[in-house]
């Protein structure tokens, strides 16, 4: 189970750590300050000074189940970069990662695409890379405001043919904020009116200055249309990863983002996990934001079923008790009662925070027609 020690409890209490272990004592436990007393003994000493904490504890298992133990060093591995293609409307996001997905199974992985989860991952020269199908700047920018970051490297996509729009200029601005490492990828060069200078001389006015103008931005030219330069991106994708040394423990319990959800008619609710640490494993109990369950069955994007999932990769899960929201933070979870406590609390609060809101609107609609 979890713990705390005397002296984070007696600090949540406001006590010294010597009246804490004077009740302790009280209750025939013995203890010392570094001493680890379980939640149900913390939760009676806090009421034998009176101290109304179930609520307190609520919150203190929320954090219990989102801290991050330090990982030890020894045991960190590299993992595969998370890449995000982001760019402008119809420069060709989908049509690239069709492409590099499509030309990465013609490579000759077994096994065709059998459905598409948002998330994939592709290999070139040995290597991982997964790439996570943004459907827009909105979710992006939604698991941002979550604090949950799962890019390593964005791609920005800018079609040769038409040059830094509106919405280049707000993806630029995300990976800025995100602090993430940009590749641009300047699109459909099998235009006869494309001109990648152009884009390249626009992208100075934003601070991305490309290697070939002096600056320090790698721009690799492609056409998704073509199947020009995809493996020269990947390869690019796989030095600046390599530049970042992007590391993790696969020997931990599993921390990661919902990608998407959606409750599906035959299998119940369905989520795609991004695991971002640790090792996710049929069996285990997680908590996605208001949402827990046991990991029923777990499918890769190759649609195969798989028995875990390792740092970087993406699967579908199946065995939530619900649907969880996409950009939420998954967590698995050894105690089972304390997830679904955490995950029980959540829900209440998201409940409230719903009447609250409808109770605000209503207000408002009254207040308009006076
Ligand atoms: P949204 O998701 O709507 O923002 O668009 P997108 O960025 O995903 O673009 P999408 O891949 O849908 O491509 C838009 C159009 O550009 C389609 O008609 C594609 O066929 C075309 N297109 C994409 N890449 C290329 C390319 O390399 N060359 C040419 N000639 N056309 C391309
Ligand atoms: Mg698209």
């Amino acid at each position: 189970g979890e713990t705390i020690t005397v002296q984070e409890l007696a600090e949540k209490l406001k006590k010294t750590a010597a009246e804490v272990i004077k009740k302790l004592l009280g209750l025939g436990i013995l203890a010392t300050i570094n001493q680890e007393v379980d939640f149900d003994t913390a939760t009676l000493i806090a009421s034998e000074f009176g101290i109304e904490t179930e609520l307190k504890v609520a919150v203190d298992k929320e954090a219990m189940i989102m801290a991050e133990p330090e990982d030890d060093p020894a045991q960190m591995v590299i993992r595969p970069p998370v890449v995000t293609i982001m760019g402008h409307v119809d420069h060709g996001k989908t049509s690239l990662l069709d492409a590099i997905r499509e030309t990465n199974v013609t490579a000759g992985e077994a096994g065709g695409i059998t459905q598409h989860i948002g998330a994939y991952q592709v290999e070139h020269n040995g290597k991982k890379i997964t790439f996570v199908d943004t459907p827009g700047h909105a979710a992006f920018t939604a698991m941002r405001a979550r604090g949950a970051k799962i890019t390593d490297i964005a791609i920005l996509v800018v079609a040769a043919d038409d040059g830094v729009m509106p919405q280049t200029v707000e993806a630029i601005n995300h990976a800025k904020a995100a602090d993430v490492p940009i590749i641009v990828a300047i699109n459909k060069i099998d235009k006869p009116t494309a001109n990648p200078e152009k884009v390249k001389q626009e992208l100075t006015h934003h601070d991305l200055v490309v290697e070939d103008w002096g600056g320090d931005v790698i721009a690799v030219p492609v056409s998704a249309k073509a199947r020009i330069g995809l493996e020269n991106l990947l390869e690019m994708i796989l030095l600046v990863a390599e530049v970042h040394e992007l590391k993790a423990n696969p020997n931990r319990p599993a921390r990661g983002t919902v990608i998407e959800a959606e409750l599906d008619k035959g299998r119940g609710p369905v989520a795609t996990v991004l695991v971002q640490n640790g090792t996710l494993h049929v069996g285990d109990t997680i908590v996605a934001g208001h949402v827990m369950g046991r990991v029923r069955a777990m499918i890769d994007d190759k649609g195969r079923r798989v028995k875990k999932a390792l740092p970087s990769t993406p699967v579908e899960i199946l065995g939530l008790s619900d649907v969880p929201e996409a950009g939420d933070i998954m967590v698995a979870v050894e105690d089972e009662k304390l997830a679904r406590e955490v995950a029980e609390k959540r829900k209440q609060r998201k409940k409230e925070e719903a009447l609250k809101a409808s109770a605000k609107i209503s207000l408002d609609d009254l207040f308009k027609h006076i």
